[in-house]
């Protein structure tokens, strides 16, 4: 069976969490492709080449979840290159047997806009900050200014910029508890699913 849930929206809006939690339900593999960009963009030097050269390794790395990793990604990720070179890759991946969950900035629009399930999941700058700080501590001012700087480069970059696919269902998880947000998530999957059979 081939099934794709591409999950996209701005940081720390619960993509992630929601995006394991729909791939352990229903037993499809899930890849983080913010992962993808944050290993080129700690990488160092030409960031097409490294984006061509990414190995399994690349993405094992510990230090790819820092504030700096994520907006040294972001930076990076502005570049056709650089996204070219990943296309493949996260294509492959949506379309392989068994279903997937992918989650990112352009899933629903670029990667994969035949995907089976379009999740658009959001919440406030403040809201998402708040939350980000909880996982990495010091100034609060200052990650709601980095969340605020990256949601900018994602949503005004000229190729591929974050926004919602014209048939996406948005979820905003600002007063929404991550377990209500996951069986939203997983009710929507589950009747999309019931409707192949
Ligand atoms: O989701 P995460 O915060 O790990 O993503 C890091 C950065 O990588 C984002 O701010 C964005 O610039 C970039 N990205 C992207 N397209 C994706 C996933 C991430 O441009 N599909």
């Amino acid at each position: 069976m081939i099934f794709t849930v591409a999950i996209d929206g701005p940081a720390a809006a619960g993509k992630g969490t929601i995006g394991r939690a729909v791939a352990a339900r229903f037993g499809f593999r899930h890849l983080d492709t913010g992962l993808l960009y944050r290993a080129v963009g700690v990488q160092g030097g030409d960031p097409a080449q490294a984006a061509r050269d990414l190995s399994p390794g690349d993405l094992a790395r510990d230090d790819l979840r820092t504030l700096e990793a994520g907006q040294a990604a972001s930076r990076v990720a502005a570049l056709p290159e650089v996204r070219a070179a990943l296309v493949d890759f996260q294509r492959r991946f949506a379309r392989s047997e068994g279903g997937a969950v992918l989650d990112g900035r352009d899933i629903g629009t670029v990667i994969c806009p035949e995907a089976e399930v379009k999740l658009y999941v959001t919440a406030s700058p403040e809201v998402r900050a708040h939350r980000r700080w909880l996982e990495v501590g010091g100034d609060e001012a200052r990650v709601l200014a980095e969340v605020k700087e990256r949601d900018a480069r994602d949503m005004g970059r000229a190729d591929a910029p974050l926004r919602p696919a014209e048939d996406a269902v948005v979820i905003d998880t600002s007063e929404m508890g991550i377990d209500e947000a996951v069986e939203l998530a997983c009710a929507i999957v589950s009747t999309r699913l019931g409707g192949r059979d």
